[in-house]
């Protein structure tokens, strides 16, 4: 922490950034909606505390670069990054952070409009797994994994149309020498292929085939398929390793009571196979029937999700009144203890305490 500065605003800033709320929380940063002091646009900044571990910084630095490289309509511009740069909160306080200006997001991400409102109605989830796989094809065909594809990482902009972000564990997978190997357990568990829970040498592209399977599943059907893509431990990813799938469906399809086209089961089954090439490709996936279905176009997206959006804009606001309620009480109760302690000193015999107090 640095020393504690007089702050110019009533706001929390990050050079010519007033900074927001915090909208999103990972593992290591922190992602804040921004204005530009200047402009009055609208950002969102992910800021990392220099203070954070080395690894954490590499793998910030890492997103930047990956970043740089994919430039696309369907991923959050990045529009600057601060290798080094003040984070003055309201109070004064102020840390050195490592900070990314992106583009904001107003919709939030896919994982709350699944969370609040279950599964997606097929043509709207047809309408986002079209944009995963398309912008993933011109991804991979400029040599970037992903390697973290879930619903909190697939964001909507204005107009709902979905963008793929936090690039934070995307890796190389090939150059102009051909492909490159990747190692190491990356991701979240659920979406993560299992080649590479078993830590052996896994194919980028194949990998991200996978999450996305387990990202159209979770559109779908409102939950996630399995708790991990380990046959032995896992009973549902175990019907799907043993292709038992009117099994693995009809344990959805019971409980919660619902009805899939049988062109999105095929897809999804092949998608998320333990054998990585018997995984379809993207050209293969795009050739497919339920992937060829109808799309909506952003006005039938708005009147899809746009309900939904306000439930969770009110959860959200209801949430943060009740942190700062509970963080105002506990300080209020703080207050209280440390009152009901100097009364008790301040009834001491001075003898013991040593100091004259003032009343
Ligand atoms: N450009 C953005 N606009 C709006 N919200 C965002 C944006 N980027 C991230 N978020 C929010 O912040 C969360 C964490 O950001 P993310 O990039 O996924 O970081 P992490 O690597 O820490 O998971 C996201 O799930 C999302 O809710
Ligand atoms: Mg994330």
């Amino acid at each position: 922490m640095l020393p504690k500065q007089k702050p110019l605003y009533n706001h929390a800033t990050l050079d010519t950034f007033f900074l927001g709320p915090t909208i999103g929380k990972g593992t290591f940063a922190k992602v804040k909606f921004a204005r530009c002091l200047m402009t009055k646009k609208r950002f969102a900044i992910k800021i990392l505390k220099k203070s954070q571990s080395n690894f954490s910084q590499k793998l910030f630095l890492e997103e930047v670069a990956h970043l740089g490289l994919i430039q696309h309509k369907s991923v959050p511009a990045c529009f600057r990054y601060y290798e080094s740069v003040q984070y003055i909160k309201k109070n004064g306080q102020s840390y050195e952070v490592a900070a990314i200006v992106m583009e904001y997001m107003p919709n939030g991400d896919l994982f709350s409009y699944i969370q609040l409102g279950g599964g997606l109605h097929e043509d709207v989830a047809r309408t986002c797994f079209r944009t995963l796989i398309e912008t993933m094809e011109d991804v991979h065909n400029k040599g970037v994994a992903h390697r973290d594809l879930k619903p909190e990482n697939l964001f909507f902009d204005e107009e709902f149309n979905m963008k793929i972000g936090d690039f934070g564990l995307a890796a190389r997978f090939k150059n102009e020498k051909g492909l490159i190997p990747l190692y190491g357990e990356f991701g979240t568990k659920i979406f993560m292929a299992p080649e590479i829970s078993v830590k052996s040498a896994h194919n980028g592209e194949r990998v991200d085939i996978f999450s996305c399977g387990v990202v159209l599943f979770a559109m779908v059907v409102g939950v996630p398929p399995f708790n991990s893509a380990n046959a032995k431990e896992d009973f549902l990813y175990n019907l799907i390793a043993n292709k038992n799938f009117d099994a693995f469906w009809e344990f959805f399809e019971i409980r919660l009571k619902m009805n899939l086209s049988e062109e999105v089961k095929d897809l999804i089954n092949a998608m998320i196979s333990c054998i990585p090439y018997e995984r379809p490709t993207i050209q293969q996936i795009k050739g497919h029937l339920w992937y060829n279905g109808p799309v909506l176009n952003s006005e039938g997206m708005k009147e899809a999700l746009g309900g939904l959006k306000e439930k969770i804009d009110a959860e959200y606001w209801k949430e943060r009144k009740q942190q700062k309620e509970a963080k105002e009480k506990a300080k209020a109760e703080m207050m209280m203890l440390l009152m009901m302690q100097k009364q008790q000193y301040m009834k001491m015999p001075l003898a013991f305490t040593g100091v004259q107090l003032k009343k």
